[in-house]
């Protein structure tokens, strides 16, 4: 079992845990992350290793509840226990060699892009780092992400914090005033990495990208996780999850991205209602 040392409320439907996990603790790098199992007839679902401590051996987890594992996993509390906690999977980022870098994070993308960021701070990079949310109320880790990047900014949709519009509107100035980066890292939203992209190709600046299809076992056997990248077969799980972002498939990934919906939705009812105490019809 693997023990919730802490729990944080990053908003209203973001939650951060630190779990004891001291063998995925030693070997984890930025890049790479968990699959986990919150109670035996739990689904397996993965979760990308936000920031480990290898002394303390503990991972932390970043997570947004969106159906029903994650609702049942951000229900538990410090001191509970998850039942598996399988990793560190994925290929580490390479990160080794930047000299400069821009760090995108779209949403929650932001909890998956900070260990590259501070990564790279720790290695010398210069960073500048743009995350962006859809208002003030869903912002999260600014405080981390200022720590570990030259310059920061900050975008919302609605313009309740920080400048108004999209990320990828920082990005286009900052390239227009003459910045260079060996590389961006986007990670967020597919249509964010996919905007990214695009604008990226133009400066010819190398891209990476973060995919998150569904995964099912995590070792490439099952091939649930299939991207297309560069016209060949990929499987996130063992040749990712970074990819190429001028290569990947964005158009196909975001049509499998749908192709659960149905099944999601029942089964979140279905929780629902047993938490209720409901019969499910
Ligand atoms: C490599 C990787 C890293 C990820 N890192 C994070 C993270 O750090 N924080 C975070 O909040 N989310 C992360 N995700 C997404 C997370 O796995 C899903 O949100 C979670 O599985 C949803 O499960 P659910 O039962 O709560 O929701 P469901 O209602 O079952 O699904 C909601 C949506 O989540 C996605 N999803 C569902 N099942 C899976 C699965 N087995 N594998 C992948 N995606 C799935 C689908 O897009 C689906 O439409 C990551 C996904 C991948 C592939
Ligand atoms: S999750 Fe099964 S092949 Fe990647």
């Amino acid at each position: 079992m693997f023990q919730i040392v802490r729990k944080e409320i990053l908003n209203p439907s973001i939650k951060l845990m630190e779990i004891e996990a001291p063998y995925v603790a030693r070997k984890a790098e930025p890049g790479q992350f968990i699959i986990l199992r919150v109670d035996e007839d739990g689904e397996r679902i993965p979760l990308t290793i936000a920031d480990f401590d290898r002394d303390k051996g503990t991972v932390t987890i970043i997570f947004q509840e969106v159906g029903k594992t994650t609702k049942l996993l951000g229900s538990l509390n410090e001191g509970e226990s998850i039942l598996d906690f399988v990793g560190p999977l994925g290929k580490p980022s390479h990160l080794d060699g930047v000299k400069s870098a821009a760090v995108i994070g779209g949403g929650l993308g932001t909890a998956i892009a900070y260990p590259q960021a501070k990564k790279l701070h720790s290695l010398g990079a210069r960073v500048d780092s743009v995350i962006g949310f859809r208002n003030k109320d869903l912002i999260i880790l600014e405080e981390e992400m200022s720590k570990v990047s030259n310059r920061l900014f900050v975008t919302t949709d609605d313009g309740s914090n920080g400048t108004k519009g999209f990320v990828t509107d920082i990005l286009k100035r900052l390239l227009e005033e003459g910045n260079r980066y060996d590389v961006v890292i986007a990670i967020g939203p597919l249509v964010m990495m996919k905007a990214v992209s695009n604008l990226t190709r133009e400066y010819g600046i190398k891209t990476i990208v973060s995919m998150n299809p569904v995964m099912i076992d995590g070792t490439g056997m099952c091939g649930g996780c299939r991207v297309t990248v560069g016209g060949n077969v990929k499987f996130a799980c063992v040749d990712g999850p970074d990819f190429d972002g001028h290569q990947v498939d964005f158009d196909e990934a975001m049509r499998r991205q749908l192709m659960y919906r149905n099944e999601e939705k029942i089964s979140l009812e279905e929780h629902e209602c047993r938490l209720r105490g409901e019969k499910y019809a």
